[in-house]
């Protein structure tokens, strides 16, 4: 059967396209995005600059070293790509691998079937690990698949969001390399927000977004890249059309199947060479250095230990007021905290009073956690204790006025324990 076309309504109200932008004042405490640092949005408002201004040249160097600072690497190709989170993922997959090359992918919850289809898309040979939404893998399950796979890159997630899960991947990579295979890390979720350290776990590529713990918008994507991956990218280096040097030979790799997402352009452009590519995204870079720049200042584990506190004042808080959190609590990450929806309480209600009463967004679930599990963030700017007592406050009024029993003024109790132990 052929799909039919999306509908598309009309607006319904033709006056209010001439109306001044004004979003409303929502804190958002779902699984991303969130508010913005104000540091940020002020970055983001600076005037323009073209690509090959020696001062952006200058800014686009900081932006590397700084990012290095972020994922704790010498990685010389550690840059930015201009699209969302996924637009790096799909960057190094489709940079990385050939049709036909082998992909094991660590799944454990949406984002790992994210990697498993642009994998597929590539042209991959894909193989899948599950594991139930919940849990992580133990090295021995990775183990046992790379040994009967051999596959050329292993991909998954540091945190998936959809779950709330952390996968520990202080093995992996060494345990991929023992095997010949190349690790792809997907830290959307995490970076800026716990700990991944790219070279002493040996990682050979990582992929970031602003959007979570590095409190920006969505629309730049960090990216790092280990030497051995950049070596398979640039066998594949072909330069464009009109952009050639006369003693121009190209790589012997095949050609990467996509202009955009050509990591090896990519370097070109971002190196010294500055070859042309695509008119750089001028303030979503300035976005990207500023959300480095405030994470190198405050310190990492200044930045970590906030997460962390967050957290563990979320989970307090939800269990005082009776309430169960998601999954294997051992491996949750800092900044989501999944929690179960009590039995006979609508969770679209609950979080469409939280909007409307409170001006607070918590985040719903996909798949068979829709319906099941809300998620609450505390991550990047939001990663704060008036943000998180507020939110856990305005919960269990609205809880409380949906009839659900529970100890009044316990969550926000609880939380403010948690701080208050912490000296914080
Ligand atoms: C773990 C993870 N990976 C990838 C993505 C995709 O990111 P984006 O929506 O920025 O493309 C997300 C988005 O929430 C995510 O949480």
């Amino acid at each position: 059967m052929k799909p039919s076309l999306p509908k598309l309504t009309e607006l319904d109200d033709e006056e209010r396209i001439l109306d001044d932008l004004n979003p409303a004042p929502r804190l958002l405490m779902g699984p991303g995005p969130i508010n913005a640092d104000p540091r940020v949005l002020r970055a983001m408002s600076a005037q323009l600059l073209g690509q090959f201004d020696p001062q952006f040249r200058g800014y686009m160097k900081e932006t590397m070293e700084l990012y290095r600072r972020v994922f704790e690497t010498a990685n010389r190709w550690t840059l930015v790509i201009d699209g969302t989170a996924r637009a790096a993922i799909e960057c190094a997959m489709v940079s990385l691998v050939e049709p036909g090359d082998r992909v094991l992918v660590l799944s454990f919850g949406r984002f790992g079937q994210l990697k498993t289809e642009i994998a597929r898309r590539v042209g991959a040979d894909v193989r899948v690990l599950e594991t139930g939404w919940g849990t992580v893998f133990r090295p021995e399950q990775v183990e046992d698949a790379l040994k009967s796979f051999s596959p050329k890159l292993v991909a998954t997630c540091q945190g998936d969001t959809s779950t709330s899960m952390a996968q520990p991947l202080a093995e992996i990579g060494k345990l991929c390399h023992r095997y010949g295979a190349m690790l792809q890390v997907d830290a959307t979720a995490t970076l800026g927000g716990m700990p991944l350290p790219v070279d002493a776990w040996q990682i050979d590529c990582a992929t970031g977004g602003l959007q979570k713990c590095l409190g920006g918008p969505s629309g730049s994507a960090p990216i790092t890249i280990g030497d051995q991956a950049a070596a398979a990218i640039y066998r594949r280096r072909h330069i464009e059309e009109g952009l050639r040097p006369k003693d121009y030979v190209p790589g012997e790799g095949r050609i990467i199947a996509s202009n955009s997402f050509d990591l090896a352009m990519l370097m070109d452009y971002w190196s010294d060479l500055a070859l042309n590519h695509h008119t750089e995204a001028t303030s979503m870079l300035y976005a990207a250095r500023e959300c480095a720049r405030i994470f190198v200042k405050e310190g990492r584990a200044a930045v970590f230990r906030r997460h962390a506190l967050a957290g563990e004042a979320v989970v307090a808080a939800v269990e005082a007021m009776g309430l169960k959190v998601f999954g294997d609590k051992t491996h949750k990450m800092p900044n989501v905290t999944g929690v179960h929806i009590p039995a006979g309480v609508s969770g679209d209600r609950v979080r469409q009073a939280m909007l409307t009463d409170f001006n607070i967004e918590i985040g719903t679930s996909f798949g068979p956690l829709h319906g099941k599990v809300w998620r609450i963030g505390a991550m990047g700017y939001n990663a704060r204790k008036d943000c998180v007592l507020a939110t856990l406050g305005a919960l269990e009024a609205v809880l409380a006025a949906e009839g659900v029993k529970l100890p009044r003024g316990a969550a926000v109790d609880a939380a403010l324990a948690v701080y208050r132990a912490a000296g914080a």
